[in-house]
């Protein structure tokens, strides 16, 4: 699973191996989700943040007094976010979302870049998804943004490899019959090395996505297209729903 990846030798690979993969550029992705920003935040939160660049690009873009949170479970990945955290004004979580909650904390939530469905059983997506529910104000605002289902299942190729400056990275996406599970697995071959790791992600229908929220208590404003990672990419396979406490 995921939450173990980053204490692999894979994920040192993996890590100097994604710029190349993702060429993904933090302010572009932040300024246009900030529109979904309202004007009077004071406290946002970033959950799953990773190695936090996108949570630094956010800080970057508003206001020094809101105050700006960024988790993650994985400790390594909170160690490079802090280290590359040049205003050192943000708050660096390590929880599982799965056994944390801050009721009534936060006016914005994100959950970006496929982050969300790493459970099998909807009950516990079901629970993720809660847990950040109670942490929002009243009204607070939940982007999340999520693998486009129909994307995935009619464009993502079986195979795929790209020539990194760490080695060769090859990925495989397999489903399962009902289009319901994904499981991306990945390798990284160089001259000595062949590193290999797997992670699997629930792929939920708009309206099935949609219910999940809801039932949660969300009230989701609207589903659309996630905004491109850089101005050279023209459409995504990702999308991001829009959904209020
Ligand atoms: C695909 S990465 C995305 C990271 C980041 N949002 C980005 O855009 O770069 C997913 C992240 O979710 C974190 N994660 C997975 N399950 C989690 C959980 N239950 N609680 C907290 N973090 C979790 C992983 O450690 C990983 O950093």
């Amino acid at each position: 699973m995921i939450n173990g990846w980053s204490s692999t030798e894979f994920a040192k690979a993996y890590l100097l191996s994604t710029p190349t993969l993702i060429q993904r550029e933090p302010s572009y992705v932040a300024e246009r989700l900030l529109n979904y920003f309202p004007d009077n935040v004071r406290a946002y939160i970033d959950i799953c943040c990773g190695t936090g660049d996108l949570t630094a690009a956010f800080r970057n873009a508003l206001n020094p007094e809101v105050k700006v949170y960024g988790l993650d479970i994985n400790p390594r990945l909170l160690d490079i976010a802090r280290d590359s955290d040049t205003t050192n004004s943000i708050n660096w979580i390590c929880a599982d979302v799965m056994n944390w909650t801050c009721p009534n904390t936060f006016d914005v939530a994100t959950c970006l870049f496929n982050s969300f469905g790493y459970h099998k059983r909807t009950c516990d997506n079901l629970t993720f998804l809660s847990h950040i529910y109670d942490s929002l104000n009243d009204k607070g605002i939940f982007l999340l943004e999520v693998p486009d289902r129909e994307a995935v299942l009619e464009k993502l190729p079986l195979q795929d490899w790209i020539k990194t400056p760490y080695g060769y990275l090859l990925s495989e996406y397999n489903w399962n019959k009902k289009g319901s599970w994904l499981r991306i697995t990945r390798v990284i071959i160089d001259k000595s090395h062949r590193l290999q790791f797997s992670i699997g992600l629930k792929l939920y229908t708009v309206r099935g996505l949609r219910r999940l929220l809801e039932k949660v208590g969300f009230r989701v404003l609207h589903c659309e297209s996630a905004p491109p990672i850089s101005p050279e990419q023209e459409e995504t396979d990702r999308l991001l729903f829009v959904a209020y406490k």
